[in-house]
C-alpha cells in the first residue's frame, strides 16, 4: 500500500492521494526513470531523480522556467500554486469564508484534486471538473493569499505535495518548497525579479492571450500579493538558507534556464 494512504485516517483524503498517485503512475515517471531519459538528455545529470525546488514571488517566471526544465530533463513539473488556487476556487463556489481554516480543511478532505501533466503544462481537475483555466481568474488570484495563509490549509496540503515529489524527477514551483515542503531537495533556487518587470511580463502574457490587462493594476496586485505571501505567519515566502538566489530581471528565459542547468550540473557532480 502506498505509504501516504497508510498514514491517513480519512477515507476521502486517501482518495485524493490515490488519484494523484495514479496519475503519476499512468504518466510513467517510474518507467521513464528506468529508461534513463534524464541521463540520456542530460549526460551531466549523474543522479537520475532529482527534486528541484523553485520558489519565488508571483510573476518571477517560475512556471515558464520549471516547465522548460522539466521538459528537457524528462521530469514532471508540479505547480503547487495551482493546488492553492483550486482550493480557493472551490471555497468561493461553496461560499466558505476564506479565513475559516477548519472549514477549508474539511472542504479539502471532500475534494478530489488531480494534477495531470500534459504537453501544454499541468492540467488541474477537481473531481470530474477541469479547473485549469478558471483557477487563473482574477477573482481567484486576488483571494488565494487569504486561503494560503490558513495553517489548516497548509497542513492539509503538505503531505499531498510531498507525496507528489517523493520519487524525485520533479521540478516543483511554489513559495515554501525549499523551506517547508522539500527541505532536503537536491537543488533549491529562489527566483525573483523587480515588481515592474514581473508586472510587465504578466501584462504581455495577458495581451498575447487576448485577456484584458492593465499594467498599473497588475503592478499593484503583484506588490500586494508579495506582501501578503511574505508577511503571513505560516510558511511565508522566504529564500531557504541553502537556496541559490537568481534575479531574473534582466535575464531572458533561455538565460535563466542555462543558469539553472549549470546549478543542476553542480549538484549532480
Ligand atoms: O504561483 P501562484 O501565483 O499560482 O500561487 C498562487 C498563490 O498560492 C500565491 O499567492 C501564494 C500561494 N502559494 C503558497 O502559499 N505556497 C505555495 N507553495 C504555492 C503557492
Amino acid at each position: 500500500m502506498f505509504p501516504c494512504a497508510a498514514r491517513s485516517t480519512e477515507a476521502d483524503r486517501v482518495c485524493i492521494f490515490f488519484k494523484i498517485k495514479n496519475c503519476y503512475d499512468v504518466l510513467g515517471i517510474i518507467d521513464r526513470e528506468e529508461e534513463g531519459i534524464g541521463n540520456t538528455r542530460y549526460p551531466f545529470c549523474m543522479k537520475k531523480s532529482l527534486q528541484i525546488a523553485l520558489d519565488g514571488p508571483a510573476g518571477a517566471g517560475k512556471s515558464t522556467i520549471a516547465k522548460s526544465l522539466a521538459k528537457q530533463l524528462g521530469y514532471v513539473y508540479i505547480d503547487t500554486g495551482a493546488i492553492y488556487r483550486a482550493v480557493t476556487y472551490r471555497a468561493l463556489n461553496e461560499g466558505i469564508a476564506l479565513e475559516d481554516g477548519d472549514m477549508l480543511a474539511k472542504m479539502i478532505d471532500r475534494m478530489s484534486l488531480r494534477l495531470v501533466p500534459s504537453e501544454e503544462g499541468q492540467r488541474v481537475f477537481d473531481g470530474e471538473e477541469e479547473v485549469t483555466s478558471v483557477i487563473r481568474s482574477s477573482e481567484v488570484t486576488n483571494n488565494v493569499s487569504f486561503v494560503a495563509r490558513q495553517p489548516e490549509v497548509r497542513d492539509a496540503l503538505m503531505d499531498l505535495q510531498r507525496d507528489l515529489a517523493k520519487d524525485g524527477g520533479v521540478v516543483m514551483d511554489g513559495r515554501d518548497i525549499g523551506t517547508h515542503v522539500l527541505p532536503h531537495a537536491d537543488l533549491k533556487v529562489f527566483m525573483t525579479a523587480s515588481v515592474e518587470e514581473r508586472a510587465r511580463r504578466r501584462h504581455e502574457e495577458n495581451v498575447s492571450k487576448g485577456i484584458p490587462s492593465d499594467y498599473e493594476q497588475l503592478k499593484e496586485e503583484i506588490a500586494l500579493r508579495d506582501k501578503r505571501d511574505s508577511e503571513r505567519e505560516v510558511a511565508p515566502l522566504r529564500q531557504a538558507e541553502d537556496a541559490y538566489y537568481l534575479d531574473t530581471t534582466t535575464l531572458s528565459i533561455e538565460g535563466v534556464v542555462q543558469a539553472i542547468e549549470r546549478l543542476i550540473g553542480e549538484v549532480s557532480a
